[in-house]
């Protein structure tokens, strides 16, 4: 069978999927919702939303329960067991996964699968969809029914909604659990065969990334995230463009030559997509055609630098504590 001829076995169950995958013309650059982060250092301290601000009441119902459970990258196949149990053992799912097929697949596990997706809306605060996502499964929660979260990718990894729902759920007294799932981070190091230990390897959210100054370890590799939105401050778009961009160049400029090569990478969504693994010099990377799902890896552009000092103590000591 060749490849094109493939049809994997849950888009054999599910005949849209059958439709979708065999065509394979859908990305994640076409899904305008797909989900995002917004990480807690954009919000003042004063104005983040706790468990006393988002419901103030306390556990009265205490059967309720919060699994938030990651399913991977790749539909169908980077779920784990334990994802998949959690999934099919909540009486409700809540899912913010990167396309709708992704959600006709989990209806084969379970009936009640309710997207956060409405919850996403142009022009709409960020933090405001996450509340909203938040206590929605916090209703049901509360409500004393078991229910599962079901994220793409790994639901701690750039995710701030999973780890807000498990911190509020567990501050009213329900059980709440993380399971974890195959990331874009874990992909990447598949795809473009970088091992995180060889040199080191720094990851920020490329937004973060501008705004304040990093030490950055140019003899390390420099991955960020959410490249396609680098620069959106305002929380209310989907993405930023070219004079954005520019400025992001020039921050890196500090740090690279302007024709070191870096790659932008899209992880495979569907099973019998590619990835997207396109190299180009950073002065590029305005004019580049980024989304929602781009990271950009940057690689080391400089040899590791000996600390001969700490060589010499640390020589010094294996003489010292040498047996015999
Ligand atoms: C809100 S974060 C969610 C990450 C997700 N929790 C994970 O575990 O991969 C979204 C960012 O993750 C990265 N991302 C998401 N999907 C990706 C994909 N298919 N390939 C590469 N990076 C991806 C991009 O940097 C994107 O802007």
């Amino acid at each position: 069978m060749g490849q094109t001829d493939y049809v994997p076995r849950y888009a054999r169950a599910i005949p849209a999927a059958r439709v979708f995958t065999a065509k394979c013309s859908f990305h994640l650059a076409s899904c305008k919702a797909l989900p995002l982060c917004w990480g807690d250092w954009r919000t003042p301290p004063a104005s983040r939303p706790s468990a006393t601000t988002e419901h103030k009441a306390v556990n009265t119902t205490p059967n309720g329960s919060l699994a938030c459970v990651g399913i991977g990258i790749t539909l169908g196949s980077h779920i784990s067991p334990l994802a998949r149990s959690h999934i099919e053992k909540a009486e409700v799912v809540f899912t913010a996964v990167s396309d709708g097929i992704v959600e006709l697949w989990l209806r084969e596990m379970n009936p009640d699968v309710r997207s956060l997706q409405p919850y996403y809306a142009e022009g709409k605060p960020r933090p405001q969809t996450y509340r909203e996502m938040v206590e929605a499964m916090m209703t049901e929660v509360r409500a004393g029914k078991r229910v599962c979260g079901v994220f793409y990718g790994h639901p701690g990894v750039f995710a701030w909604a999973p780890h807000r729902a498990i911190k509020v759920a567990r501050e009213e007294g329900y059980p709440a659990h993380m399971e974890p799932g195959i990331s874009s981070e874990d992909c990447l190091y598949a795809d473009l065969g970088i091992d995180p230990g060889k040199v080191g390897c720094q990851h920020f959210d490329a937004t973060q990334f501008m705004l304040f100054r990093r030490n950055v370890d140019p003899g390390a590799w420099l991955i960020l995230w959410q490249v396609g939105l680098a620069g959106e401050q305002t929380g209310r778009r989907f993405g930023t463009g070219p004079a954005y961009r520019q400025v992001l160049v020039d921050v890196l400029r500090r740090h690279y030559p302007a024709d070191h090569e870096v790659t932008v990478y899209r992880a495979a969504t569907l099973p019998l997509q590619a990835p997207r693994m396109e190299r180009l010099p950073i002065s590029g990377l305005p004019e580049a055609d980024l989304n929602m799902s781009d990271t950009l890896a940057v690689p080391p552009c400089r040899e590791l630098e000996a600390d001969h000092e700490v060589q010499q103590r640390l020589a010094l000591l294996d003489v010292a504590t040498e047996p015999g």
